[in-house]
This record gives structure tokens, sequence and C-alpha cells, in this order.
């Protein structure tokens, strides 16, 4: 199975979850402007497969329009106690709302009203107005299921390129790159 990097990164994955501290499904998600400047920040990994790497977030938000506009994002894991990388670069698309509708319904209820009452990205006046927001958020939905807010969803990373990186000795690190060519992968190495 080695040779199939969706298999590579469940075994890695599993053992990063058995050794990290907190938060193994923590990845940078990289994006760019249409004029390419580029921008980074961390977010978590809810899905994976071979159709590709989803995280959650508000569409309207800085990363949100930037993929609009560049549908294209590099995710980075790194597993400090593991001492491991793994690089994932390709195209992005939104999951559709049934998908988008099942895993917000998995978050507290309190993680609900926070996506209701944060316009995520924006600037904001005060801590308070954000607090003051959130408990107007609450009283409106008193005693009801909290609904997806529609702009928060889900984006699918579609891999084209995988990279595992192995810290050895003396930076003689491994470095295995999978690059997707039709229904498979070609496989190499890289210098570290
Ligand atoms: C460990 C960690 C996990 C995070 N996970 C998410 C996430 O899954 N979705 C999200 O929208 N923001 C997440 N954030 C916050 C983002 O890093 C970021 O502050 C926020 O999404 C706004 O980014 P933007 O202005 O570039 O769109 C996380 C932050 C950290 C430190």
């Amino acid at each position: 199975m080695s040779d199939d990097p969706i298999a590579l990164f469940d075994a890695w994955f599993a053992e990063a979850k058995a050794s990290e501290p907190n938060d193994p499904d923590a990845m940078a998600l990289a994006t760019a402007t249409p004029d390419g400047m580029p921008s980074v920040r961390m977010v978590l990994l809810k899905d994976h497969g071979p159709q590709g790497f989803t995280f959650y977030t508000n569409a309207d938000s800085r990363k949100g329009g930037e993929l609009r506009a560049d549908p294209r994002a590099a995710l980075l894991f790194h597993w400090k106690s593991l001492r491991r990388q793994i690089r994932i670069e390709g195209p992005v698309e939104e999951v559709g709302p049934d998908e988008a509708d099942a895993y917000f319904a998995t978050r507290s209820r309190d993680s609900q009203l926070g996506a209701h009452a944060s316009d995520q990205s924006r600037p904001l006046a005060s801590r308070s107005t954000f607090e003051e927001r959130y408990e107007e958020v609450k009283r409106r939905f008193e005693g009801h299921a909290v609904p997806r807010p529609e702009r928060w969803t889900g984006f699918r990373v579609t891999p084209e390129r995988i990279e595992f990186w192995t810290d050895r000795p003396h930076r003689l690190h491994e470095r295995r790159l999978f690059v997707r060519e039709g229904q498979g992968w070609t496989e190499g190495l890289l210098y570290p």
C-alpha cells in the first residue's frame, strides 16, 4: 500500500493522532490573491480520502475570497513530535450543501452559534460588539436547532501533489513525492 499516497497519509495521520499532544488534524492552508500575494493560516482537517482533504470555514472570509478568485491551495501538516511533514497541493472546490449541513450538525451548539455571530475576517470594533452579537444569536435560536449559515461551508482540496518528508540525522532528510497522473500516481524522491 505504500505506493498509494492516501494510504500512506492514513498511516502517518494515525500515528500523529496517537502521539501528538494536541490538534493532530491542524494544517496550514495557503491561498493567494489573483496577483499572487500568498497568505496562510491554520485550519482543521475534517474529512479526507482519494477525493480530497476537507476543511470548514466562512466562504466570505479572507481565505474564502481568495479561493473564489483562485481556487487552488496548498496544505501543510507538521507533526513536531514525529518530525514529519506532509505537503499537499491542488485545486479546491466547495462541498455540497448536504455535506456541509451534515458536518455542521455534528458541531457543538456553541460553535454553531459562533459561526452565526462571527463575520469572519471583517474588522471588529470591539470584543464586546462580538459578545453582544453572540448573545443576540443565542436568543434568536433559543429552543430551536441552529441551522448552518449559508456562507459557512466546506472546501475540498483535491491533491495533485503529495510530499512526505521525514527527518533524518545530519539533515539528510527523506522526501517522497507523489504526483497525480490520470487515475494513478507517479512516485519519486527529492533531494532534501
Ligand atoms: C489550530 C487552529 C485550527 C483552526 N481551525 C480553523 C478552521 O477549521 N476553520 C477556520 O475557519 N478557522 C480556523 N482557525 C482560525 C484560522 O487560522 C484563521 O484565523 C481564520 O480562519 C481566519 O482566516 P482568514 O482571515 O485568512 O480567512 C484555526 C486556527 C488554529 C490556530
